[in-house]
């Protein structure tokens, strides 16, 4: 027994010379194993036991355990210094020299340093911002993972209605959702806000979406809601009508179809002549020469009655502009997918 104790200690000994020698965490791990892994020098002297009395096992078996506190207790501080150790040197191993050599600098236009610009998108949206801030519209947010409710329920879209299947979603384990348009916006903008009002929203929207020419799963909408007493779908296509213009800077094309959305009524579709193929025909608007970019639409009375609105007092105008199939209009660019692509030749171009 005495033997197998003092075997015991010397391990102690050869244990913790293996832990201070470590040079890294797989080093440790596997001086670890060297001594009580399945094959390890412990386990080895534990085969003995047999041969002893029971109470010299429980001896031996008391400086096995207290050989196993003390090993835990080394690798568990050697651990902790072996990682401060990593974290303290990552500054010289992982550097990397950002400075623009001379030669570089003076490779540059002028000697300046080309510096980045802002995404053609967010340009738009901007200018857009402007343009309705201008109108006396204010900028709402809302979240990107939303519920039911605000998605869908309060949009007038019925547990079981087939109109939920126009607009793929993407669910999470939670039982939220990530919002499939900026509609939730004005969903939100009415629980907050008393009317009269106006505002505008723009954000990234997700859908469980086949990508092609024209269609992306992540892309971007810019919701417009006006709430008042008297509106009509004249004041709809007034608003519609000046924010075409003012972003082109001219006369567009456009036509006007009835369209279906539960949340407005009357609903439509206004469709710009493809300016990639001046309407002839191409991938962007599936060969038809038109292209989706603003659907609109008077709020439904379901819609203002859920925000606790009076639909006899109060009426809305509403439009869900599609802002990357816009911002493909204004520059002829003939596939969506390039927006996210990250190729810094396409990127360059606006
Ligand atoms: C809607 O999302 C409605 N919320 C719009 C609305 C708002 C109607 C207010 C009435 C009143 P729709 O699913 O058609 O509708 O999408 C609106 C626009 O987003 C489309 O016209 C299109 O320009 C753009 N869009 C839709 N799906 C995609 C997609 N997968 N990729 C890129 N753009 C898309």
């Amino acid at each position: 027994m005495a033997d197998l104790i003092a075997e015991i200690h010397a391990l102690e000994q050869k244990a913790a010379q293996a832990i201070a020698a470590a040079a890294d965490a797989e080093a440790l791990q596997s001086a670890s194993q060297d001594f009580v892994g399945k094959k390890g020098a412990l386990t080895n002297v534990m085969k003995q036991l047999g041969t002893l009395s029971a109470e010299e096992r429980g001896a031996v078996g008391k400086a096995a355990n207290e050989f196993k506190t003390k090993l835990e207790a080394l690798l568990t501080t050697k651990e902790s210094q072996l990682r401060e150790s990593k974290y303290a040197s990552l500054g010289e191993t992982e550097f990397v020299d950002m400075s623009v050599t001379p030669a570089e600098f003076a490779a540059t236009p002028s000697g300046a340093v080309a510096s980045g610009h802002i995404h053609a998108i967010s340009r738009t949206q901007k200018q857009l911002e402007e343009i309705f801030t201008s109108m006396g519209f204010s900028i709402v947010d809302g979240p990107q993972v939303e519920d039911d409710y605000h998605n869908f329920g309060a949009l007038n879209f019925t547990d079981d209605h087939p109109a939920r299947d126009m607009q793929d979603t993407f669910y999470t384990k939670t039982g939220h959702l990530l919002r499939t348009h900026t509609s939730t916006i004005q969903i939100r903008a009415l629980e907050r806000m008393k009317p009269p009002l106006r505002i505008i929203a723009p954000g990234r929207v997700f859908r469980y979406e086949e990508v092609d020419a024209s269609h992306e799963h992540t892309f971007y909408q810019m919701e417009g809601m006006i709430v008042d007493r008297k509106i009509s779908v004249g004041n709809l296509l007034h608003l519609m009508q000046t924010l075409l213009t003012t972003i082109f800077g001219k006369e567009v094309d456009v036509r006007l179809r009835p369209g279906y959305f539960p949340f407005v009524e009357p609903g439509f579709e206004l469709d710009m002549k493809c300016l990639v193929c001046s309407g002839t025909g191409c991938p962007v608007c599936k060969h038809s020469g038109w292209v989706e970019v603003l659907p609109c639409g008077l709020v439904h009375p379901n819609v203002l009655k859920s925000a606790g609105l009076d639909p006899n007092e109060w009426q809305g105008a509403a439009f869900g502009l599609g802002l990357n199939r816009l911002v493909m209009m204004q520059h002829g660019i003939e596939d969506i997918r390039h927006f996210m692509a990250g190729k810094l030749d396409f990127l360059r171009q606006f």
